[in-house]
């Protein structure tokens, strides 16, 4: 990772640099400053450039340095810095770096710099989501969200999945739903109308009418029934209008889809999965998360370890009323067999109940999406969702129904045109099989990872109702 820049100077990046003994060698460092304290003798700056969570400290000899630069050097202003790595009589650090040149690249009028102070709430800094990365909450947030990506395609591609691109631009509602942007080059103000009034979208940019995905799933599918196990990871779009902790308007999901795999596989794949992603945390995000730790969530580090060394709990949803009826706790959504599971039932069963993870599988048919496998009891499908403490459903997947007869009947009953999914059924004509999938929402798994309470402090610009500023 070290970059020559000129002949006798190695910039190196922070994080190489704390970890370094090699003592009186020449250095470069680049960051920015997070504070600058001292005297008229000699200035204390703590460096950071985004490698770790950690500063270095930059010692500066008043005496050396033109008194004008350093008073430049104020709280968020970026240099470079050359100069002599040394250990560190302090306790704080064990090197630091004595400057015998410093640059400037960029100043931070103190006045109107909105990190100028610490100490600001996270409702203030989604406000300045163009200037949070430079906090050390989001520094750590970004860089756990960096390891989760890496340890994903490297878990699949470890398994034997196959990465699969599924178009963004979908002429399809995967999950039913209708909650879907529309793409459109239409003039909004005077669109082309047909004779019964509606808009005409044979003559939009794809002579037809297009939305941004909700989900790889059915395209993921198509790969699977040849490649036979894949993944895609991509951003996901929904207008639901959910104003919650646990809702964006654009996430990311990671979509594997296996052919041969019944409801039990996907389940174990599932948990497997998850607590490999934990595990990969813990072993790789250890300062980060000790940080986020202290900051937020004093539980953090237990809990993730709590959830890598305990199997999951595995019911039906049947079963899982039941205890729901048998509770004492109050809901505001009442429980009774047909309901969605609403989220204050999920941390019941997980937090109260069980005190652990929960997968709960074959869901009424009325609640839950067309392509599920149908049960033989007429009413269910094998469908599963897989609970997490403080978090309520993560992943939510199914066996596919792989009979055309019960698909068709199915999309029928619930008037899903064929002719839109001709393509779809295609798959159930041509070399059907069974297969499973599930989808994993990555901001979900992050607030697990990072201890954070709102989904939209764990990715970089939120898109939520009202909100697609920066
Ligand atoms: O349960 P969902 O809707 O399932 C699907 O989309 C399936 N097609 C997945 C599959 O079987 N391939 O969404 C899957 C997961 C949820 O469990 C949740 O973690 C996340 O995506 N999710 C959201 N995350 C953030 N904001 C939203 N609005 C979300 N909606 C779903
Ligand atoms: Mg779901």
């Amino acid at each position: 990772m070290q970059v020559i820049i000129k002949r006798n100077f190695i910039t190196m990046r922070i994080k190489e640099l704390l970890a370094s003994r090699d003592f009186n060698s020449e250095v470069e460092v680049k960051g920015w400053i997070r504070t600058k304290r001292g005297n008229k003798n000699i200035a204390f700056v703590a460096l950071n450039d985004g490698s770790i969570i950690h500063n270095i400290q930059v010692v500066i000899d008043m005496s050396r340095f033109d008194e004008e630069l350093i008073r430049k050097l104020t709280t968020g202003s970026c240099i470079a810095v050359r100069g002599k790595l040394v250990e560190s009589p302090g306790k704080e650090q064990q090197v630091e770096v004595h400057a015998d040149s410093v640059l400037l690249y960029g100043t931070a009028d103190p006045e109107s710099y909105p990190l100028q102070k610490k100490g600001h709430t996270l409702e203030f800094l989604r406000e300045i989501a163009h200037l949070r990365p430079r906090t050390n909450t989001f520094g750590a947030v970004l860089r756990i969200r960096h390891a989760m990506a890496f340890a994903i395609h490297e878990y699949f591609n470890d398994h034997g999945f196959y990465y699969l691109h599924t178009p963004i631009i979908t002429g399809s509602d995967a999950e039913g739903a209708g909650e879907m942007f529309r793409v459109t080059v239409l003039d909004a103000k005077n669109p082309p109308l047909k004779e019964d009034g509606h808009v005409d979208f044979s003559e939009d940019f794809f002579g037809r009418e297009t939305n941004l995905t909700v989900s790889g799933q059915l395209e993921g599918e198509l790969g699977a029934l040849a490649l036979s196990c894949i993944y895609t990871f991509g951003p996901t779009f929904r207008a639901e209008n959910s104003n919650t902790p646990r809702h964006l308007a654009e996430f990311w999901m990671i979509e594997p889809e296996m052919a041969f795999y019944e409801i039990e596989d996907n389940m174990n794949l599932a948990e497997d999965f998850l607590k490999y992603l934990i595990r990969y945390a813990l072993d790789n995000c250890k300062e980060d998360l000790e940080f986020l730790m202290n900051m937020y969530d004093k539980e953090l580090v237990s809990r993730l370890n709590f959830v890598v060394s305990n199997n999951f709990e595995r019911i039906t949803y049947t079963r899982a009323i039941e205890i729901l009826e048998q509770s004492d706790a109050t809901f505001e959504f009442p429980v009774s067999w047909g309901i969605d599971i609403q989220t204050e039932h999920e941390r019941y069963l997980v937090e109260k109940h069980f005190k652990k993870p929960v997968i709960v599988t074959d869901y009424p048919m009325a609640i839950k999406a067309f392509y599920m496998k149908q049960n033989d009891d007429g009413k269910t499908v094998r469908g599963m969702d897989v609970l997490f403490p403080k978090i309520g459903e993560i992943i939510g997947g199914s066996q596919r129904e792989e009979d055309l007869e019960k698909l068709s009947r199915r999309m029928k009953e619930l008037k899903i045109p064929e002719k839109d999914l001709w393509w779809y059924l295609d798959t159930r004509k041509f070399g059907s099989a069974p297969h499973s999938g599930f989808g994993l929402g990555f901001e979900r798994l992050l607030l697990f990872i990072t201890g954070m309470s709102n989904i939209r402090d764990v990715i970089p610009f939120p898109r939520f109702p009202k909100n697609a500023d920066f």
